[in-house]
């Protein structure tokens, strides 16, 4: 292969986008169709661009795409379609495709046969031998194509399982900081070193991968329901802060008040908590003293003033609305602290979606910011509500949902920011036993819609725990 300039990572996208657009209007629309047409001709410009040098060579090793020897950075809004090829190779039992110089004056028609005879390849008992003969057939010699080694076939081998497993750790590390400082609380001084290690390493995961974290909120730990809700406001808390361009030491703060929001609850008789129905208002009053007795548990915390008067506001104000209603009832403040404003949100978001054993009816993540919604301007801050749903999504990222077609999805992500209504969701495929396993990717707001049929999209959210779903496992590739 000659010398080569690198490849701009655009161009690198570009030329796998084309190519699935491709790939996919030849199969469903006939040689003259004008998609077919438009698609094919976008392919070759960038074909042209990228065998300038020579010829250009796409390999998928090991679940990810490398052109021309360089390996396509992870870029999110490009993780459906690297999926998806990536699936449509492995299936075909093809390892890399290599342009050759001349396919720069192959014809469109040629294009379109060789497309032809990719898609059918699948029908064949051994696809690329099938292909390879095809071709030969054809006089297609503008290109070769070159099997999968065999290692690259376990798809256990996915590159990101170690970006999966680092963030499960880090979740569980964060559940056990603070059990271990709710525990020892009132047994005199507890550090928080290892508190702030843990939200320096959530901070660094979100601004890494918020999408993922986000995901990572629907696990509901019942036996740890306590810590995994506070784990799950921090996480929260901090992706909002994120998404209103927070710095990283405020970000880290965030993280801290999140973990320690309900720590007062340690002195909250546990059949109150646990209780289920409704609460007398003796109880009520014992629940409710729960912000105050957070803030004199913070005070006992060995950390440093400054660290301190940081992280005490929030759990304080966390169940104080807007307008100041809520508890606990104060004169000292007259408005709540960004950081209060933010919490608040993100506990009442956690604590609505969230099946717990005392209250087995939580709302689906649309439903219930519908009726925070309500609520904004009087319980909530109407920007920073605002702001909480633009990132989570109109169905929110992590949402079990019915589409159109009556199969079953789960919101992965927004990849586009302008796009907060149609999502990139991940199809669900029943076993019959009860069982889900993962199905295909796809963008609803990047679909090609076959002739008489119509656009896929979000018919209504269900209680992920109706079908026995456990999000989480999906982000995490734990299924
Ligand atoms: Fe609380
Ligand atoms: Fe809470």
């Amino acid at each position: 292969m000659s010398e080569r300039r690198s490849i701009p990572e655009r161009l690198g996208h570009d030329f796998l986008r084309a190519l699935y657009h491709m790939i996919n209007t030849v199969r469903m629309y006939q040689d003259n169709n004008q998609l077919v047409q438009t698609s094919v001709s976008s392919f070759q410009n960038i074909l042209n661009e990228l065998t300038i040098g020579g010829d250009i060579s796409l390999l998928l090793y090991r679940s990810r795409f490398h052109l021309g020897g360089e390996k396509l950075p992870y870029r999110r809004d490009a993780a459906f379609i690297v999926y998806n090829m990536a699936e449509f190779f492995s299936k075909r039992g093809i390892g890399s495709v290599n342009f050759l110089g001349s396919s720069r004056n192959v014809l469109p028609e040629d294009i379109i046969t060789f497309l032809r005879l990719l898609n059918d390849a699948i029908r064949h008992d051994k696809p690329l031998d099938w292909l390879e003969q095809k071709l030969k057939e054809h006089d297609v010699s503008w290109l070769q194509l070159s099997p999968q080694r065999d290692e690259d076939i376990e798809v256990g081998e996915n590159p990101d399982d170690e970006r999966y497993e680092q963030a499960r750790k880090k979740y569980f590390a964060a559940i056990e900081a603070v059990r271990e400082v709710a525990n020892k609380v009132n047994q005199g001084m507890v550090g928080i070193r290892k508190s702030r290690r843990v939200a320096q390493n959530l901070v660094d995961m979100i601004q890494e991968d918020s999408t993922l974290m986000i995901g990572l909120t629907t696990l509901k730990d019942y036996d740890n329901y306590l810590y995994a809700h506070s784990v799950n406001v921090a996480l929260l808390a901090a992706c909002l802060g994120r998404h209103i361009e927070l710095s990283d030491i405020a970000l880290e703060h965030l993280v801290i008040c999140g973990l320690f929001h309900d720590l007062g609850k340690v002195d909250v008789p546990k059949e109150v908590l646990l209780k289920h129905g409704t609460l007398t208002d003796e109880e009520w009053d014992l629940l409710k003293a729960h912000p105050v007795i957070g803030v004199r548990k913070i005070l006992m915390l060995n950390a440093t003033p400054s660290l301190r008067s940081r992280i005490i506001l929030g759990p304080f104000e966390h169940h104080l609305n807007l307008d100041m209603t809520g508890y606990p009832r104060t004169l000292f403040i007259g408005h709540l602290s960004l950081i209060g404003k933010i919490l608040h949100i993100t506990d009442v978001y956690e604590a609505m979606t969230a099946e717990t054993v005392y209250r087995p009816k939580s709302y689906t993540p649309d439903h219930a910011l519908r009726q925070m919604w309500a609520e904004a301007g009087k319980s909530f801050d109407a920007i920073l509500l605002k702001r909480f749903i633009h990132m989570m999504g109109i169905y929110p990222i992590g949402s079990v949902v019915e589409l159109s077609d009556g199969s079953i999805g789960l919101v992965m992500d927004y990849p586009n920011e302008d796009e907060r209504s149609l999502p990139l969701v991940l199809r669900l495929v029943n076993d019959g036993k009860g069982n889900w396993r993962r199905g295909e990717m796809i963008y609803l707001a990047d679909q090609i819609i076959k002739e008489g049929s119509s656009r896929l999209t979000i018919v209504r959210g269900i209680p992920p725990a109706k079908l026995h779903i456990n999000p989480a496992e999906f982000f995490l590739h734990i299924k």
